[in-house]
């Protein structure tokens, strides 16, 4: 089929880009804008390697066709940091060891600050049932639950 142009916003910046419209939004952030830092895992909805953020609400950007998100905010891991500083998240991944492949990490990372947006204090309990899309193969998941609650404190203060 046709492509159709199509603007999309990823880090607050505008791409405007010829996209099929078979084309998942992983597929384009990848391919066509060189965003390489969301992953592809399984590449079906299995492990969120993928995920990114539309409008601050995590997404698996494997399953999402790129026209559907036109319009919208799209938030990959490369516009996490600030002015070359380390999201807190990114930092507590970092401190406390929750980083061993670093396959899962940018899709972690984006899964967490979605939580702590919405939730400022979460439990154990509620930063696991917040991750429980995102796969990991090597830590074991306690460090990175220990990271997403010290980047919580963090933030609060
Ligand atoms: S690559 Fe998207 S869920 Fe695995
Ligand atoms: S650090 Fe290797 S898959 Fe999570």
């Amino acid at each position: 089929m046709r492509r159709r142009l199509c603007v999309l916003t990823v880090n607050g910046e505008r791409h405007e880009r010829a996209i099929a419209p078979a084309a998942t939004l992983l597929e384009v952030l990848r391919e066509d804008l060189g965003l390489t830092g969301s992953k592809r895992g399984c590449d079906g909805g299995e492990c969120g390697a993928c995920t990114v953020l539309v409008d601050g609400e995590p997404v698996l950007s494997c399953l999402t066709l790129a026209l559907a998100v036109e319009g919208r905010a799209i938030t990959t891991i490369e516009g996490v940091s600030t002015d070359g500083e380390l999201h807190p998240v990114q930092r507590a991944f970092e401190e406390q060891g929750a980083v061993q492949c670093g396959f899962c990490t940018p899709g972690m990372v984006l899964s967490a600050k979605a939580l702590l947006a919405r939730n400022r204090e979460p439990s154990r309990e509620e930063v696991r049932l917040a991750l429980s899309g995102n796969l990991c193969r090597c830590t074991g998941y306690g460090r990175i639950v220990d990271a997403v609650q010290l980047a919580a404190k963090r933030m609060r203060t």
